[in-house]
Parts: C-alpha cells; sequence; structure tokens
C-alpha cells in the first residue's frame, strides 16, 4: 500500500504558485483573492483563516470578510459587487454552506465569471461541461485530479467510481475526469445515498473517490484488492482522547480498506492540502487572465 501524501504534493504546487505571485508582481499586478464567510460555524472559519494565511505565505493579497449570521442576502450581494468592482481583488470566494436564509445560487451568480476561482458560477460550470479550459474549475476536483497525475496514476481508460453527487465535488469531478485529454479520459460512474448496489459497483473500479460527507461510509468490502482510494471526507467525529473533544476522520474507514488498496489518501494531509493549493493557483490564473499577461 502507497500513502498519497497531499501535503508534500501541495507543498510542490505552492513553489510553482509562489514563482507565479513573483512574475505576475513583477509585471506590475499583485494577485489579490478576497475570502467571504456568513456565520461562525467553526470548521467554515478554520478554512477561511487557512486561506487567508496561505495567501500571505505566498504573496497574494488577501481580504478576509467575516460577517455576522444575520446578515441579509441582499448586503452579501453588495459585498459581492463591491469585489467585483474592486481592482485589487481577482479572485472572489463565498463560504459553503451559507446560513439558512441566504439563496447561495444568487450569491454565486452574482460573481464576476471572472473572479469566480471557486468555479461555480454557471458561466464556468457550463465551461467544464462543454470542456473549455477558459473557465475556473473548483478546487478539490482539481486537487483529486492533481494528486493523481502526481502520483503517477493513469486516468486515462481507468474506472473511476465517484461516491457523491454535490456542486462542489461530485459532479464537477466527474466532468473533469471524463473531458478528453491530459488527467481526463476515464470511464466515470457516480453513485449517491439513492443508488442501488453500491459496494458491487465501486467494487468494479479502479479509482474510488470518496466525497459523500459520512464518516467511515468506505469499507473494506467496497473496494477490490489494488484499487487507488481518494478520500474527500472531513467528517468530525467525538473523541473525548483529544484536547479538542473531536478529530478529522475521512469518507473512507482508513484501517481497514488501506490493506487492500494500491494507493490511498489519509485524513487529514490527503485532498485537503490540495484544495488550498489549487484555490492559490486558481486565483494567479485568474489575475493573470484579467490582465492578460499570457
Ligand atoms: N466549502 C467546502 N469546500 C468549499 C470550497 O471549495 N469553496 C467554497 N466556497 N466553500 C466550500
Amino acid at each position: 500500500m502507497n500513502l498519497i501524501d497531499g501535503k508534500l504534493i501541495a507543498q510542490k504546487i505552492h513553489t510553482e504558485t509562489r514563482a507565479a505571485a513573483e512574475r505576475t508582481k513583477a509585471q506590475g499586478v499583485t494577485p489579490g483573492l478576497a475570502v467571504v464567510l456568513v456565520g461562525d460555524d467553526p470548521a467554515s472559519r478554520a478554512y477561511v483563516r487557512s486561506k487567508d494565511k496561505m495567501c500571505r505565505e505566498l504573496g497574494l493579497h488577501s481580504v478576509k470578510h467575516e460577517l455576522a449570521a444575520t446578515t441579509t442576502q441582499e448586503d452579501l450581494i453588495a459585498l459581492v459587487q463591491q469585489l467585483n468592482d474592486d481592482p485589487a481583488i481577482h479572485g472572489i470566494l463565498v463560504q459553503s454552506p451559507p446560513p439558512s436564509h441566504i439563496d447561495e445560487s444568487a450569491v454565486i451568480a452574482a460573481i464576476d465569471p471572472r473572479k469566480d476561482v471557486d468555479g461555480f458560477h454557471p458561466i464556468n460550470v457550463a465551461k467544464l461541461t462543454l470542456g473549455d479550459p477558459t473557465g475556473f474549475v473548483p478546487c478539490t476536483p482539481l486537487g483529486c485530479q492533481r494528486l493523481l497525475v502526481e502520483s503517477g496514476i493513469e486516468i486515462a481508460g481507468a474506472h473511476v467510481v465517484v461516491l457523491g453527487r454535490s456542486m462542489i465535488v461530485g459532479k464537477p469531478l466527474a466532468l473533469l475526469l471524463m473531458n478528453k485529454g491530459k488527467g481526463g479520459d476515464a470511464t466515470v460512474t457516480v453513485v449517491h445515498s439513492r443508488s442501488k448496489n453500491l459496494a458491487e459497483i465501486t467494487r468494479s473500479a479502479d479509482i474510488v473517490i470518496a466525497a459523500i460527507g459520512r464518516a467511515h461510509f468506505v469499507k473494506a468490502e467496497h473496494v477490490r484488492e489494488g484499487a487507488v482510494v481518494i478520500d474527500v471526507g472531513i467528517n468530525r467525529v467525538d473523541d473525548p482522547s483529544n484536547a479538542k473533544g473531536y478529530k478529522l476522520v475521512g469518507d473512507v474507514d482508513f484501517d481497514n480498506v488501506a490493506p487492500k488498496c494500491r494507493a490511498i489518501t489519509p485524513v487529514p494531509g490527503g485532498v485537503g492540502p490540495m484544495t488550498i493549493a489549487m484555490l492559490m493557483a486558481n486565483t494567479i490564473a485568474a489575475c493573470r487572465r484579467i490582465h492578460s499577461l499570457d
């Protein structure tokens, strides 16, 4: 069994990003990212802070807006529009999920698609669907694809089974891996909470990608001998032995699944660091496109 080290691969990408940020600054522009959080969900707050911190470490301009849970949709959209018009900002990310009184799709639609580094705007979703490389692709799917490529795992022709159909991971990941070209050309099956014969389908996979949001959902019986397993899940489970009172576990029952795998990602230290690495890379790309630097 081979452990796929997401931290190490993310560091390699950060080195490239730092160089690209330097090059962009030498051309007269500092790439800037604005991250918006509404409410005080502790996990979302931790993600937003780590994104802000990583921007600073890589030499990007970073602005963090932490808004009260009672913020109205109107005020949130007004902030998005202000960021659309701000020449120092090239990437805008509104942390998902927002509180339930906010219509998330209306907020996403308000983001300038050229600054939509999350790749959630309908224009960018359409471009991914069409295989048009001028759009932005969501960061977690991009990170999963890059992990596979950097680990030398053949995607072309492989049967990839994606567990989960979310807008953030499952759906865009399926499109990305089935599109033509490098990192694509896979045979993709998507299964979800309503799928029949789920274990039978996942057992036929060369590559299983778990993004179903349920702790330890994928068991040994879901995976065939020699498969590659990518675990996108980040679930908090109670752990009285931990000072925080909880620990983070993936969607995969790692201890029982890992011995069967050709390669597998750990949680934490697998997909997580890659998501943020791809966000930084998307922000540089947004900046360079807006300023026609390539
Ligand atoms: N919540 C979980 N993952 C993501 C992400 O990639 N982007 C945003 N905006 N919210 C998220």
